[in-house]
């Protein structure tokens, strides 16, 4: 195996005998392989970062041809040997990606030196192994002899890439085969004995764990599995978990392309943070961001157990009508992003302005999350949410990778939605335009408050006996109870209204003690047009005889919005004063600072 190694790449060894190979320049990684492999098995990554990094592959104690362990070793021994490698190449601190007994090696070494590591990678790294998983792996420790085994060559083979291999999988299992038909048995039977026991030397210290460290397997992986490397990332304080749909345990040689670039964009994270820091500011960046005012919704799957699983979103957005697709970007660091990266299916709950408190519980990292909520089934099997303002039940139709986010596109297969009012979000803050504004409007019970109402592009008026048109008002929103109220007047004539955002507030400059607040709403069509209730063609607004000149300057303005579709709301006096945006400053805070 070490013999394909092209010959630009130096192999050398060590005082202490550790052989090793190093390629390119850059900021250095090293990378330490699991049992049975050797320092070559990196080759597709060697070959694919070189040009940018400085990559030092190592020969594992036992492994390649590098000393024997002790007869017992423990995870220390082999962090100790990186460590001399280390100090003999003179560099203070470097990035290392392990790869399965190498990943738990990764782990001791920045958990005994976290001086000497920036960042860490577990590739399919084992964890708390469930009894039966823990069973299997003693029961092949207690068989190796230190001889060689052949046919445990070809069950491992079988259990990493697929029985049979998959055909387009057959060179990837070549390579890894025959570098386990080379490893030094007594090596390999030393370095297996302790990975059959070391699933659980970290459970205690992992939350000590000081530099970032991303823990990245295959869905597939069934030994090393999603749920485990979830769970260390879970444990790790700057830990993110990522799954790659369809990989198994040998991803870095099965799908090199993919599992490279994902180690290359975490450990690009660290180098750009330190040489980026004048040129890229990212709190400023997400404050822009911040300034998109957005709806929330929370997304919505069922995991792998059986289990609902959901996070709060405000990255919703519709991509295509025919086929109806949505689409919304999940953080790799998100808990939920293994689950969500795999599932079949998720739905989009859009909250309404009643969710906040959903809102922030779905935001958090709380594990039960759904004892909050009323829930149901829905079409896909995804959780829906009792109260929110639309749904839409998709099957995956694709994930595409993004920087540190996955896109999940989904195909609609169903949807609903009502006139609840909804929830939005702006400057990390929400934003409950009815609710506000219904508190602005209450605390002023002189207040002249009315509404624009719409059905289907068409405005509700009261039509006056003498031919007048005039929009529904009352003093003070009120309540259905307070005839006086604009709430007390829709309910004596029976129109179902949805109250929306505000659209314009002035101060009657005749009659200063006088503050006009007008909504914009829905109305359902009335049972019945008596009572003077009609129903106008927005086109035909500016021909009917409206006596306030204010509110005829107000419904122009409407109009005019109809058609841009851009609305805004406008405050000052009823002769002049200008359209401001919607969004409140000093909405809540929220729990946590990432907004997709
Ligand atoms: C308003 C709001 C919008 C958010 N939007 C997103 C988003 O679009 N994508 C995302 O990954 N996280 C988003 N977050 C953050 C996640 O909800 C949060 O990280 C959550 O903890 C993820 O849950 P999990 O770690 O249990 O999977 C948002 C948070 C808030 C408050």
């Amino acid at each position: 195996m070490a013999d394909a190694v092209a010959p630009e790449w130096s192999r050398a060894t060590a005082p202490d005998g550790t052989s090793f190979i190093r390629a390119g320049s850059g900021a250095p990684v090293l990378f330490i392989h699991g049992v049975g492999m050797n320092a070559a098995i990196w080759q597709p990554q060697i070959e694919r970062m070189a040009d940018r990094w400085d990559v030092i592959a190592i020969d594992m104690l036992g492994h390649g041809r590098s000393p024997l362990p002790p007869q017992a070793p423990e995870l220390a021994d082999y962090a100790r040997q990186a460590i001399r490698l280390l100090d003999h190449l003179g560099l203070k601190s470097v990035s290392v990606v392990g790869h399965s007994m190498g990943a738990l090696v990764a782990q001791e070494l920045a958990l005994i030196a976290p001086e000497r590591v920036d960042r860490t990678v577990s590739l399919n790294a084992v964890f708390r192994r469930p009894p039966e998983l823990a069973e299997a792996v003693r029961e092949r420790a207690a068989a190796l002899t230190g001889r060689g085994d052949a046919a445990g060559a070809a069950q491992t083979i079988a259990r990493w890439f697929g029985d049979p291999v998959p055909a387009g999988l057959m060179a990837a299992a070549e390579k890894t085969a025959a570098a386990l038909s080379e490893v030094d048995s007594e090596g390999y039977a030393r370095t297996y004995r302790l990975f059959a026991r070391a699933d659980n030397d970290h459970a205690e210290r992992l939350s000590t764990l000081t530099v970032p460290a991303l823990f990245m397997t295959g869905s597939q992986d069934k030994n090393s599995s999603p749920a485990m490397s979830a769970a260390m990332a879970r444990l790790a304080p700057h830990g993110r978990c990522t799954v790659l749909a369809g990989q198994r345990h040998m991803m870095a040689v099965a799908a090199p392309d993919l599992t490279t670039r994902r180690i290359a964009d975490f450990l690009s994270e660290g180098a750009e943070r330190e040489d980026g820091a004048a040129g890229f500011d990212s709190g400023e960046f997400r404050r822009a961001l911040g300034s998109f005012l957005t709806g929330v919704t929370i997304v919505t799957t069922i995991g792998p157990e059986g289990e609902p699983r959901g996070f709060t979103a405000n990255s919703f957005t519709s991509v295509s009508l025919d086929p109806p697709l949505v689409l919304v970007c999940i953080a790799h660091k998100a808990l939920g992003h293994p689950v969500f990266a795999t599932s079949k299916s998720f739905a989009i709950n859009v909250l309404s302005e009643d969710q906040k408190t959903a809102s922030g519980v779905f935001a958090s990292k709380a594990a039960d999350k759904f004892t909050s909520v009323a829930w149901q089934s829905g079409q896909t099997g995804s959780p829906v949410l009792d109260g929110a303002v639309a749904l839409f039940d998709c099957d995956m139709e694709r994930l595409v990778e993004a920087g540190d986010h996955s896109i999940l596109i989904g195909r609609v297969r169903y949807f609903q939605h009502n006139s609840a009012q909804p929830l939005g979000y702006c400057r990390g803050a929400y934003v409950t335009p009815g609710l506000s504004q219904e508190a602005l409007a209450a605390i002023q019970p002189g207040t002249d408050v009315g509404a624009i109402l719409e059905n289907g592009g068409r405005i509700l008026f009261l039509e006056t006996p003498d031919g007048f048109y005039e929009l529904p008002r009352g003093r003070g929103l009120g309540s259905a109870g307070d005839g006086k109220s604009l709430k007390g007047l829709l309910a004596a004539k029976a129109i179902e209204a949805q109250l929306g955002f505000l659209f314009a507030v002035w101060d009657d400059a005749g009659n200063a003690a006088r503050t006009h607040v007008y909504y914009r709403g829905t109305v359902d069509v009335p049972a019945s047009s008596d009572r003077g209730i009609r129903l106008i063609d927005i086109d035909a607004i500016e021909g009917l005889q409206i006596a306030d000149p204010a509110i005829r300057s107000m419904l122009a303005r409407y109009v005019r919005e109809c058609t841009e579709d851009a609305f805004g709301v406008y405050v000052g006096n009823e002769v002049e004063g200008e359209v401001r945006p919607l969004a409140r400053s000093d909405a809540a805070s929220l729990n946590t600072g990432d907004q997709g």
